[in-house]
């Protein structure tokens, strides 16, 4: 049997990164995952070798490294099918568990809302570098665009966190959309970690119980 695919969305600043670690403490702790299988945590761009370079080139902040919009749409595509290919897949395959930080619906969201490219192009890149793999369940981590500000206050942005609110409201409206899907869960992420880490572990357990 195939093992589950979780992943985790939202702007910057959301929480993905605290809900991730909360979510495989709690998933080692009960008897979701069968005896044999693993977790794997990972995440996109960068989950691979290969991904750690493209994710570099992807958020250096020189002006004179900054790609066209198509060329960075189709590292993310690139960085997607590496990640597929050498962990989503053969991890799946395997009955082992993949919770990633970020996915397809991050494409959606960034460089078809926020830079305004072709939906169609976009899903067509998805279909390519996917191969059919999509998630069972994916948390948008919902906050509003100031909130992500004011906790990014004292990081360094990287290149697309410097596009600033315009562009993140935005992203917010992509991921907004994306919600309608029935797999996609919208969690309120400025209630307290340990709600927020509930509510997550109530749609888990839905999810196993109506497989
Ligand atoms: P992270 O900081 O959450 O790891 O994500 C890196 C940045 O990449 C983040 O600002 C969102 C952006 N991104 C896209 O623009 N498109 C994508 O497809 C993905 C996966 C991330």
């Amino acid at each position: 049997m195939k093992g589950k695919f979780i992943v985790f969305e939202g702007i910057d600043g959301s929480g993905k990164t605290t809900q991730i670690n909360e979510l495989s403490k709690w998933l080692m702790e009960t008897d979701l995952i069968p005896e044999k299988n693993q977790l794997v945590i990972t995440r996109e761009p960068g989950g691979t070798e290969l991904g750690k370079s493209i994710r570099s080139l992807l958020l250096d902040t020189s002006k004179e490294k900054s790609p066209d919009s198509i060329t960075e749409l189709l590292l993310y595509a690139a960085d997607r099918s590496e990640h597929v290919n050498k962990i989503i897949r053969p991890t799946l395959n395997k009955g082992d568990w993949v919770i990633s930080d970020r996915f397809c619906g991050s494409t959606v969201a960034y460089q078809g809302y926020g830079r305004k490219l072709d939906i169609k192009l976009i899903k067509d890149l998805e279909t390519i570098a996917t191969e059919g793999i999509s998630p069972d369940i994916t948390f948008l981590l919902d906050i509003p665009v100031e909130e992500s500000i004011k906790r990014r206050i004292n990081r360094k942005d990287d290149r697309i966190e410097q596009e600033g609110r315009e562009f993140l409201s935005n992203v917010c409206l992509g991921f907004e959309e994306l919600c309608e899907d029935s797999r996609w869960k919208k969690i309120s992420a400025i209630n307290s970690i340990k709600n927020i880490k509930s509510e997550i572990q109530s749609e888990i357990k839905k999810l196993i119980k109506n497989e």
